[in-house]
C-alpha cells in the first residue's frame, strides 16, 4: 500500500528579467524560428546579477508557506532540490533557512538534477510518515544561467532560472490540498556523460589560477537526451498509473518537466493524455531544471488548469539520468 502525504501549499518564483529568442539572436548564431520550431521556447527568465538560488527559493517558499496557512516558524525540515546552490558550504538549504529566518531544524540539499523536486517530495513523504507533525518545505531552485555557456548555441537557448515550492504534511485525507497518492523514481548512470556540468567538482577540480573552461558549463548530447527523456518519462508514468489501478484516461492533467515543448508533446502522446490536458509553460520559462515541475504545477493550479478533484500526473527527467513520476489528487 502506498503512503500518502499532502501538499498543503504550493508556490513559485521566476525573476523579472526576460531573455527572448531575439535577444539570443544577438548572442549566438541562431534564429527565433529555429528555437521555436525545435523547442517551443520563446523566452526565459534570468536572475539579475547578485540574485542567488536561495534568493529565488526564499520567494517561492514564502508563497508556499503562506498558501499553506503556516508561518516559517512552523516548518520542521527543509529539503532544497538544486544543482546550483549558492555555495557548496554552507549548503543551499541553510542559505534558504537564513533568508526565511528559520533555525534549529533539519536542512539539506538534494541534487537529482531536473528530477530533484520529485526526489525531495518522496523524502518528504517518508519524513511525514515517520513524524505526523512534520511540515516539510520542499523547494526546487536553480540558476542554470550561471552554468550556461553563452557561446554554445546548442544549449544556451534552452535554460532559464526559477524556483518552485511545496509545504508537505502528513496525509490530511481527500479534499485537503494536493494529496500525493504515489511516487516512483529511477536513474541510470550509464547515460551520465550525455548531460554534464563537471567543472569545480572532484572529477574536474578547480585549480587556483587555472582558466574556467567548457567543463564548467552544461554540456549535452541533445538528441540522446531527447530520446531517453521521452522513453523514460513515458515508461515510469504508465507503470505508476498501473500500480495505482489507473489508466491514462483517468488523468485530468499531465504536468511534465518543461524541457522542450516537443518532448512534452511526445510524452503526452505516448502516455495517451490529450494535448489540451497537458500543461505547458516552457514557452515562457524554458527549462528551469529542478524548479520546472513545481513551477508548472503551481502556475497550473493558480490559473485554474488544475482544478480541485483533478488527478494530476507529474513526470520529470534530468541529468544522471534521473527520472520520476508522481500522482497527486487535488
Ligand atoms: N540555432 C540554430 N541552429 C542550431 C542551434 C541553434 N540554437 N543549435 C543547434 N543547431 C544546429 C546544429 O548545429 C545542427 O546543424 P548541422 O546539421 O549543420 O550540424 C542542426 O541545428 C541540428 O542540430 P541537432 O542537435 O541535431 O538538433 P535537434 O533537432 O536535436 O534539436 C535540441 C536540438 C533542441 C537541443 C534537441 O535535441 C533537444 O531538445 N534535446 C533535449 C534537450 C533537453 O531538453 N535537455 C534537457 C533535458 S534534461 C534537463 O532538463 C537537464
Amino acid at each position: 500500500m502506498s503512503i500518502h502525504c499532502t501538499l498543503a501549499g504550493i508556490g513559485r518564483y521566476a525573476p523579472d528579467k526576460i531573455l527572448s529568442n531575439s535577444d539570443l539572436e544577438k548572442l549566438v548564431d541562431t534564429t527565433d524560428e529555429w528555437i521555436v520550431t525545435r523547442t517551443g521556447i520563446r523566452e526565459r527568465r534570468i536572475a539579475d546579477e547578485g540574485m542567488t538560488t536561495a534568493d529565488m527559493a526564499a520567494k517561492a517558499s514564502a508563497m508556499a508557506i503562506e498558501n499553506a496557512g503556516f508561518t516559517p516558524e512552523d516548518i520542521t525540515h527543509i529539503l532544497l532540490a538544486t544543482l546550483t546552490p549558492d555555495s557548496a558550504v554552507p549548503p543551499g538549504a541553510t542559505s534558504l533557512a537564513l533568508r526565511l529566518g528559520i533555525k534549529h531544524i533539519a536542512a539539506m540539499d538534494v541534487n537529482a538534477a531536473c528530477s530533484g523536486f520529485l526526489y525531495c517530495l518522496d523524502l518528504a513523504r517518508a519524513i511525514t510518515h515517520m513524524d505526523s507533525d512534520a511540515k516539510v518545505l520542499v523547494t526546487a531552485s536553480d540558476t542554470l544561467s550561471h552554468r550556461t555557456n553563452w557561446d554554445d548555441r546548442t544549449t544556451c537557448i534552452l535554460f532559464g532560472d526559477a524556483s518552485g515550492s511545496a509545504v508537505v504534511t502528513a496525509d490530511q485525507g481527500p479534499g485537503k490540498g494536493g494529496r500525493v497518492l504515489d511516487i516512483m523514481l529511477s536513474s541510470d548512470p550509464a547515460w551520465g556523460p550525455m548531460l554534464t556540468v563537471h567543472g569545480g567538482y572532484s572529477g574536474h577540480p578547480y585549480k587556483k589560477g587555472q582558466p574556467i573552461d567548457d567543463e564548467y558549463f552544461i554540456q549535452m548530447q541533445g538528441r540522446e537526451v531527447y530520446k531517453h527523456a521521452v522513453r523514460s518519462m513515458t515508461a515510469i508514468s504508465l507503470e505508476l498509473l498501473a500500480r495505482n489501478g489507473y489508466t491514462p484516461d483517468d488523468v485530468d492533467v499531465l504536468v511534465p518537466h518543461q524541457a522542450n515543448v516537443r518532448i512534452i508533446e511526445a510524452v503526452g502522446k505516448k502516455i495517451g493524455v490529450p494535448r489540451e490536458q497537458v500543461f505547458v509553460n516552457a514557452d515562457r520559462y524554458g527549462n528551469t531544471s529542478a524548479a520546472s515541475a513545481p513551477l508548472a504545477m503551481s502556475e497550473a493550479y493558480d490559473t485554474g488548469f488544475i482544478k480541485p478533484g483533478h488527478l494530476v500526473l507529474m513526470t520529470t527527467f534530468g541529468g544522471g539520468f534521473t527520472w520520476g513520476s508522481a500522482l497527486v489528487r487535488f
